[in-house]
């Protein structure tokens, strides 16, 4: 069977809106690219160049500030150290930094973009490959406004939109604990961005447009709980980069923030406190579980690049600082998708295998594909194993992912499986898309959905394919 039979199918329309669409875009891009040019002189002109370095602070200023504030007899060196430790698992510097687990930090993961492909640099010690030749100016001035060592300007594939509001003390903690690292000598290899995105200094106009320079200030008006939610979500922890919808330049729309975007092919699922299209409906104890072992029991499991976050990042954050996480999104104005029921709320246990004896074996039946390849973990019926201890296999019906209105991160779940190591237990659902057929994939997904989940949230095989193709 080939996937070019033609099929009624309105994507011919799509195609030539959408290159309709491009072209329009382009126009425009190109029309607010001279404008903001124009407004970058001027602004240039009337700013005082010497007055933006403010920031830089030596780093025994910063130990100082540190071991003040803290305790007045602290040895500040290891203390702080520790702190860049805690501040550095909080911002996820390893997950974009490291490509291969033997040289930590030491760069050359590909992150693919709309734009080509950007290679993650080595932020070890290293003097040459690495950053060990950098000042703390530098290091401070790369996090706070994305500017390279030479004075280029960084993609915003590096998270400095979110970084900026992070504390010159913290973002001089995360560098001493970076200096700690053993040195990796590795050049990672270079970005493959088409013209005109291998421009750098093209990241001038997206700046002026989608990013704001400057530190986190706390809301006087607000608990000092909910202000250090914020000053995590919005900082370090860049929930936001995959949490909010983007606009045609790729910059965060911050009007719909942490309503949900799609990267990568996951959808990361809306999570402002509304009911129905977001995480309204969790307590706050089951925020706290899903962030620090990746399980809220009953209605959530992180696969994914949320599991990735999960391991790296948020299973390291303390009570307080997860407690904070979460009164800051319930004080995110919900933004409602349009569904019509929590998507932890659908599906039923199948309560029929016998409908299924006697019918003719084919290849792409969901339910006796089902049956083969998931129900000796999640049961026929679909409920799952070991119920809500850690590591059980678990139920599908009341799952985020197969009751979500689009079957992205279900399908996603079958191709790649869940890979999530936390204090808890080691998590591990087998990948299946090396075995499976697109076809075998979707017929799985859409009798998953049509059964334990959202009936609604069906796939084609042209999507998986779509799906199986985005580098991961
Ligand atoms: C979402 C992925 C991502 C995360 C998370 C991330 N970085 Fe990066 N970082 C990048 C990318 C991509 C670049 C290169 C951007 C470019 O080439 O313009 C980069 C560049 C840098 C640079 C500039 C290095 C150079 O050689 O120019 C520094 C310093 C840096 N990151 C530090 C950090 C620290 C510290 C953290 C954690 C607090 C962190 N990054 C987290 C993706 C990430
Ligand atoms: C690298 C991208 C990424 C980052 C960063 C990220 N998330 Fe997620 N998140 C996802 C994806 C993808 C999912 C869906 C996971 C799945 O389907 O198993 C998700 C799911 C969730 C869910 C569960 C929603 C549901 O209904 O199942 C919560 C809650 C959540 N994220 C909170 C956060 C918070 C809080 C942060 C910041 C500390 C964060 N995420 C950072 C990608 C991300
Ligand atoms: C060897 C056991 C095993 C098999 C076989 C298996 N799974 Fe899983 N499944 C798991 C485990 C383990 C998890 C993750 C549990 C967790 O996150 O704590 C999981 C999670 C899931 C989730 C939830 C993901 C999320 O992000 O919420 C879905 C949906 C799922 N599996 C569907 C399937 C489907 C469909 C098949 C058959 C193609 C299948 N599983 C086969 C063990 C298995």
């Amino acid at each position: 069977m080939t996937k070019s039979t033609s099929r009624v199918h309105p994507a011919g329309d799509v195609a030539v809106q959408m290159q309709v669409k491009r072209r329009r875009l382009r126009v425009a891009t190109l029309a607010a690219g001279f404008s903001l040019f124009a407004l970058y002189l001027a602004w240039h002109a009337w700013h005082d160049p010497q007055s933006q370095h403010q920031d830089e602070l030596p780093i025994t200023q910063a130990i100082a500030q540190d071991a003040s504030s803290d305790q007045a007899v602290a040895v500040a060196g290891p203390d702080l150290v520790k702190r860049g430790e805690y501040l550095a698992r909080a911002g996820d510097c390893v997950a974009c930094h490291t490509a291969d687990k033997s040289r930590p930090y030491a760069g050359g993961l590909p992150i693919a973009t709309p734009f080509g492909t950007i290679y993650t640099p080595n932020i070890t010690p290293d003097p040459d490959t690495g950053i060990g030749q950098w000042s703390d100016a530098e290091f401070l001035r790369a996090m706070h406004e994305g500017i390279g060592k030479s004075g280029e300007r960084l993609y915003p594939a590096f998270p400095y939109v979110e970084y900026t509001r992070v504390t010159d003390q913290d973002v001089l903690a995360i560098r001493a604990y970076l200096n700690t690292l053993a040195p990796v000598h590795y050049t990672p290899p270079r970005n493959d961005l088409k013209f005109p995105f291998n421009q750098r200094w093209l990241m001038t106009f997206w700046n002026l447009v989608n990013f704001t320079e400057g530190r986190f200030v706390p809301d006087p008006k607000q608990s000092a709980e909910l202000n250090r939610g914020a000053y995590l979500v919005l900082g370090l922890a860049h929930c936001e980069e995959c949490h909010t919808p983007r606009n045609f330049m790729q910059g965060l729309k911050s009007s719909d923030r942490l309503s949900g975007a799609v990267q990568a092919g996951w959808h990361a699922f809306n999570i402002t406190p509304d009911k129905n299209s977001g995480i309204g409906n969790w307590s706050d104890d089951e925020l706290v579980s899903y962030l620090s072992t990746g399980v809220a029991p009953g209605r959530a499991n992180a696969a994914g690049p949320m599991a990735e976050v999960v391991t790296d990042s948020t299973q390291y954050l303390n009570d307080e600082d997860l407690h904070a996480i979460v009164a800051y999104l319930r004080s995110v104005p919900p933004v409602s998708g349009g569904e019509a029921r929590p998507r932890d709320q659908w599906g039923k246990p199948a309560d029929d295998v016998t409908a299924l004896r006697g019918q003719t074996i084919t290849s792409v039946n969901g339910a006796q594909l089902f049956i083969a390849n998931c129900a000796t973990c999640h049961n026929w019926t679909g409920q799952g194993v070991g119920a809500s201890a850690p590591g059980a296999y678990p139920s599908l019906v009341h799952n985020s992912v197969a009751g979500a209105s689009d079957a992205n991160n279900l399908a996603m779940v079958i191709l790649h499986g869940v890979n999530r190591t936390t204090k808890q237990a080691d998590v591990l659902m087998p990948a299946f898309g090396d075995q499976l057929t697109d076809d075998q994939v979707a017929a799985i997904t859409n009798y998953v959905t049509r059964q334990f989940g959202n009936p609604q949230s069906t796939v084609t095989v042209d999507q998986i394919a779509k799906l199986r193709a985005q580098q991961q």
